[in-house]
């Protein structure tokens, strides 16, 4: 068996973290015994400065035609400038839309040496173990009408539109529901209903696809989003799988990410089409590129998710994340989740030590 994986590593810190990420499955594939070939693509500002736009046809033909997609980050502030059409964002926009990507997974665990890394006292995150389950493809993000037009007089009018329709909120609903029954049968939807028509329907389809499809087992709450971004940071343990809006799911899945310390801790999967793509939840990090200060952990962790969710290599996902637990508990940190009396290693250093602990069988 080989898989074919498009490799997009982007921007800024993106091909840092995602060297480590190509290195780690070259290890495990050899060690399961699979085979694993990596075909490169530019995308984002990378892709500007070569081809003049974000995503190219061969790119997106590259992504479509192989077994996963394993991306880094796009953007930057060299980029900032441009248009909204060709910034290097909507590389990643078109390439979820384009692949049918409308679930996206956020896993946000607390590994417990890293507990005190938080903001968050130790007490409130430690055992938070949590899934953010977003739409990807729709909502305010793609909505129609949007855009900026200039008024009479002279000043301007800038809309986008929140828009979700039956199917596109039974797909995901049923996509929180069935990964809630591998975990703790939990279900927070989340939403601005009491505001929100567009969000209104979505408690309403929620709720009914909840009770006609046989999710009994499965206990379904609902919570406005202004009471949920306050709940992540009051009692985070209350949650198992939050299922929300793509907007609301951006911000929440931020959110939770400081409960684990750091951006940089964060993997996610975006599932839903033929072919996954599997993305580090941090951006570019323009401050530090080059330095060897990235966190790779985020990208090793989104290379479990994809060997679990599209290699079917389950036994290999969960070696690499006791190999990241190994890791941290021997006090080994990146600079973004540095602690007093740690050991700071820089990005490559922290990808070592990774495959090192894979190597030894943990
Ligand atoms: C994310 C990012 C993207 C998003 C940006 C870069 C377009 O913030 O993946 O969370 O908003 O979806
Ligand atoms: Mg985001």
């Amino acid at each position: 068996m080989s898989y074919k994986i498009a490799v997009l590593p982007g921007d800024g810190i993106g091909p840092e973290v995602v060297r480590e990420g190509t290195q780690l499955l070259s290890q495990v594939a050899s060690l399961y015994g699979f085979g694993v070939e990596f075909e490169e693509g530019l995308v984002g500002g990378a892709s500007i400065d070569a081809y003049g736009k974000p995503l190219t046809d061969p790119v997106l033909k590259l992504a479509k035609g192989g077994d996963a997609v394993l991306l880094g980050a796009m953007g930057g502030p060299k980029w900032d400038g441009l248009d909204y059409s060709i910034r290097p964002e909507r590389a990643l926009l078109a390439l979820r839309q384009e692949l049918g990507l409308f679930a996206n997974l956020r896993p946000v665990k607390v590994f417990s040496p890293l507990a005190s890394a938080s903001t968050l006292r130790r007490e409130v995150v430690e055992g938070t173990d949590l899934l953010v389950v977003r739409e990807l493809i729709g909502g305010i993000y793609f909505g129609q009408p949007k855009g900026v037009t200039k008024l009479p007089d002279g000043t301007e009018r800038g809309v986008n539109t929140e828009v979700y329709t039956t199917p596109e909120i039974e797909r995901i609903a049923r996509v929180a529901f069935e990964a809630a029954r591998r975990r703790r049968k939990k279900v927070a939807s989340v939403d601005k209903a009491n505001v929100l028509e567009a969000t209104e329907l979505w408690r309403k389809v929620v709720t009914r696809f909840h009770k006609e499809n046989g999710y009994g087992d499965i206990a379904l709450e609902h919570m406005l989003v202004d009471n949920c971004a306050m709940q992540l940071v009051r009692n985070p343990k209350q949650f198992d799988v939050i299922v929300t809006t793509n907007l609301f799911g951006d911000i929440l899945s931020d959110e939770a990410a400081m409960l684990t310390g750091s951006i940089g801790m964060l993997p996610s999967a975006s599932l839903g089409g033929k072919v996954g793509m599997y993305e580090p939840v941090h951006g570019t990090a323009p401050d530090i590129v080059g330095k060897n200060m990235a966190n790779p952990l985020a990208t090793i962790l989104t290379v479990a998710l994809m060997l679990r969710h599209s290699l079917d290599q389950s036994k290999a996902a969960d070696r690499i994340e006791r190999a990241v637990e190994a890791a941290l508990d021997e006090g080994y940190r990146t600079a973004d989740i540095q602690e007093k009396g740690c050991r700071l290693v820089g990005c490559k250093e922290m990808g070592r030590l990774v495959r090192e602990k894979i190597d030894k069988g943990m």
